[in-house]
């Protein structure tokens, strides 16, 4: 049986996706900041299948706590999902630097630190996904809407290369996934796609690339995204 750890489960597509690698029979061990009934539910219901965990990702100290607990352990995938949404519509300029500073360190920063304490955890042949948006694509940038948020995933796009190209000896896959654009609280009630559609795309692509190695920026279709 697989194995999937995935960072920030509580709600939205974390959540979506948690109950995707369920029905695809895998083990889940979800990570969520905020306590989250859904989980607790899907827990109770999953008869051991799930194991969940504590995680702010923007804290060093759970972070420190989660990779204790986890020791010894190894995961097939590792999925980051966490990411906010700060500023939109508005200029740079005009958004606070708290919120400046919460918007990178949660979208950009925090994902690769998680992902670096966590990478040991991954087996060999695994893979690790993070949850970055189209809206991180530099090269497609051409109407500069969100522009703090786009710019926090283009950072994040960065960083993933960055860890690959650190991990470059590793017997890894390592992901950089656009979902869509889904009805989330972030995404909003007029999305286009609704969670299960996304997440179902977003474990296939995960599936059709195992063991493909290398890097890839990618949608929840397969489609290749322009970095
Ligand atoms: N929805 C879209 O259309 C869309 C499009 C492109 C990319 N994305 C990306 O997809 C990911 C999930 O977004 P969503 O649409 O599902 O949004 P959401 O419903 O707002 O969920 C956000 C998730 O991130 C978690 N989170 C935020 N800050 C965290 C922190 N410091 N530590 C741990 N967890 C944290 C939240 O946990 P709490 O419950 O504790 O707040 C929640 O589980 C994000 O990275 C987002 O940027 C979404």
């Amino acid at each position: 049986m697989k194995h999937a750890l995935i960072i920030g489960g509580s709600r939205g597509l974390g959540l979506g996706l948690v109950r995707e690698h369920l029905v695809r029979g895998w083990h889940v061990t979800a990570t969520a900041r905020t306590p989250s009934a859904d989980l607790d539910t899907l827990c109770r219901e999953m008869d051991g299948r799930l194991t969940l965990a504590t995680l702010d990702i923007t804290s060093r100290v759970q972070l420190a706590a989660l990779a204790a607990r986890l020791r010894g352990q190894t995961f097939d995938l590792l999925f980051l999902n966490p990411g906010i949404m700060a500023g939109r519509g508005a200029a740079p300029g005009d958004v606070p630097d708290s919120d400046i500073q919460t918007l990178f360190l949660t979208n950009a920063i925090s994902p690769i630190r998680v992902a670096e304490a966590l990478a040991g955890h991954v087996a060999p042949g695994g893979l690790i996904a993070f949850m970055s948006s189209i809206l991180g694509s530099i090269a497609t940038n051409d109407d500069g809407r969100a522009e703090l948020y786009r710019a926090s995933k283009a950072a994040l796009n960065s960083l993933i290369r960055s860890f690959r190209a650190r991990h470059a000896a590793d017997d890894i896959t390592v992901l950089a996934m656009h979902p869509g654009v889904v009805r989330t609280s972030m995404g909003g009630p007029g999305a286009p796609l609704d969670i299960e559609t996304s997440a179902r795309g977003l474990a296939d692509v995960i599936a059709a690339r195992w063991g493909s190695g290398g890097q890839a920026f990618v949608d929840y279709r397969n489609e290749i995204i322009p970095w």
